[in-house]
């Protein structure tokens, strides 16, 4: 999910990616950006990986009785490691996003693949990538859209591993467990929910199941990112605290307009106080991005970037309390750039691209706007952020003016259990405290078998990514741990066979 924020109306919480930037749903941040954008790959995925691609002909709707159409669902199958028969299969839940770019991000499964004698799939989730329901048409309105929902996309995921179970040879007695990252990682838990019958467990990596209302406190979120900045550099959240008063002094004229605009390097220069709003939100996006990614070493998740790329952001913004606000936005300018230039490739700064253009923007959106209702807000004291409440009712108008839908704020809860999910069961929670969607996540052990592993110095599901020198211990040890309990999962799944075929 992506982080970000509403700013002009309530505020939306960025999920994607989690980085999709729930919070960004801003009326100005509803630009046509989409999810057409492929960033370019500086650095590869460090091990070589191949699969095959094939498309599955899955209902539009899988609840309803008059829509009778189907669409193509596009999964990737990698059986290299593959033990047959009954070896097991890693089910990748796709998130909001084009499933190879979560596939090329998800380095761990590849690992573990052979340790298991694991057959490798990761599914499309419906409306993002190649898995269109209504091909080009997909995003017009609401009406097509309808079908976008975390139920149906469960439901796909069911129907069909059935599919695969049932054609392919030596895969009817095979365990699956479902991983996920993110929203992908929600989709993850809650397809062991509901799907016990075709998952035998769940990796769900930094998943915030709780960042819904009522469950956490809206401010969480952005008090991880502060904190992230905190203990990054001298003075370094102090002076993002006092950058949005600077920024407000410094645009009141329209010469300082232009000083910004220059110092930043923007595409389209600021003119008035709509463009200060919609460029502090930007930067605010920034911040909460790079508290997703501030992984200790060099890596392109949603952008190329230095290892702990905090720390280098925060080299900036050092000042003391003397500094002028010309000085003190020349550093944040800086800072900026780190993030949106380490590879000395971009010749401007675009506020309508913050992140991977392999997520699909409007579709999270659309889900935000629907089910995914998080709420998030600041206050300006406990965090480096302007305040600002959460507001649901601008938010909801926000929604309807956008998409002509309104959020339902309590389906989330109602429909995958919220707080009250103990007599499930066989599910990995993983946060890492650097994130800030740990805030929304399940951070202790429910049960014996509704396990929560932290990971103090982990950002955004570093667990899932592939191992490197410069990893911490602690997600060394997460990774371990997480194919001990695969391996019992397994293991129980063949002392008790799911499926209901006779024994001769
Ligand atoms: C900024 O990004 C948007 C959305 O990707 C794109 O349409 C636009 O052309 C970009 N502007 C510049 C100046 O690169
Ligand atoms: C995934 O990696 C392959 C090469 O391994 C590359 O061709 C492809 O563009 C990548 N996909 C995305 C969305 O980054
Ligand atoms: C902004 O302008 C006001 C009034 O000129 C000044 O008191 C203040 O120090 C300036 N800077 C910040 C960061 O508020
Ligand atoms: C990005 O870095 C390159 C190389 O240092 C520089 O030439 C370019 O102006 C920078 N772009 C921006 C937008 O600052
Ligand atoms: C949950 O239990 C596991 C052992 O099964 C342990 O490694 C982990 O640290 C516990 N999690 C928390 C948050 O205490």
């Amino acid at each position: 999910m992506a982080g970000g924020r509403t700013r002009v109306s309530g505020r939306a919480a960025a999920l994607c990616i989690l980085t999709l930037c729930l919070g960004c749903l801003h009326v100005i941040a509803l630009k046509p950006q989409l999810f057409t954008r492929l960033g370019d790959l500086p650095f590869s995925a460090q091990t070589p990986i191949s699969y095959q691609t094939f498309y599955f002909d899955q209902k539009i709707d899988h609840f309803g009785f008059l829509e009778d159409g189907t669409f193509k669902q596009r999964y990737l199958v990698a059986d290299k490691h593959w033990k047959q028969p009954a070896g097991p299969i890693l089910f990748y839940t796709g998130n909001e996003g084009d499933i190879t770019w979560f596939c090329n991000n998800t380095g761990f499964m590849w690992e573990t693949a052979a340790q298991l004698g694991a057959m490798l799939v990761f599914a499309e989730h419906r409306y993002y990538g190649e898995s269109l329901p209504f091909g080009q048409d997909s995003y017009s309105d609401s009406k097509h859209l309808n079908y976008l929902t975390s139920e149906q996309a469960l439901a796909d995921f069911a129907v069909l591993i059935e599919n695969l179970k049932s054609t392919l040879p030596g895969a009817q007695h095979s365990p699956v467990i479902a991983v996920g990252g993110s929203y992908g990682g929600m989709l993850s838990a809650w397809f062991r929910m509901k799907y016990p019958n075709i998952v035998v467990g769940a990796l769900a990596a930094s998943a915030p199941i709780w960042q819904f209302p009522g469950m956490v406190p809206c401010g969480d979120f952005y008090k991880i990112v502060t904190q992230d900045f905190a203990r990054s550099g001298y003075n370094c959240d102090a002076n993002i605290r006092k950058s949005w008063k600077a920024i407000n002094n410094v645009t009141s004229t329209v010469s300082g307009l232009q000083w910004l605009s220059e110092e930043f390097n923007l595409c389209s220069p600021l003119k008035n106080v709509m463009d200060t709003v919609t460029f502090k939100n930007w930067l605010q996006e920034t911040w909460v991005n790079l508290a997703m990614v501030d992984y200790p070493y060099e890596a392109n998740f949603l952008q190329p970037l230095p290892p702990w790329p905090i720390q280098v952001v925060c080299k900036y913004l050092g000042f003391d309390s003397t500094v002028s606000d010309y000085e003190l936005l020349h550093g944040v300018s800086q800072a900026a750039k780190i993030y949106y230039n380490y590879t000395g490739t971009s010749s401007c700064l675009n506020m309508s691209q913050t992140a991977t253009g392999s997520l699909g923007y409007l579709g999270w959106f659309y889900q935000a706007c629907t089910e995914m209702v998080m709420p998030m807000c600041t206050d300006g004291i406990q965090d480096m952020f302007e305040p600002e409440e959460w507001n649901f009712q601008a938010f909801s108008d926000e929604c309807n003016a956008m998409f002509g839908v309104r959020p339902r704020a309590d389906w989330a809860g109602t429909v995958y259990g919220g707080k009250d999910i103990a007599s499930h069961s066989n599910i990995i929670f993983s946060n890492g405290g650097l994130d800030p969607w740990s805030a929304g996540g399940v951070n202790y052990n429910m049960t014996e078998s509704l396990v929560s592993i932290v990971i103090p110095e982990g950002a955004h599901h570093l667990d899932l990514r592939y191992s490197n020198d410069h990893d911490p211990p602690a997600v060394r040890a997460a990774r371990a741990l997480e194919v001990k309990y695969f391996q019992k999962w397994i293991s129980q799944a063949k002392k008790a066979p799911q499926t209901s075929e006779p024994n001769i």
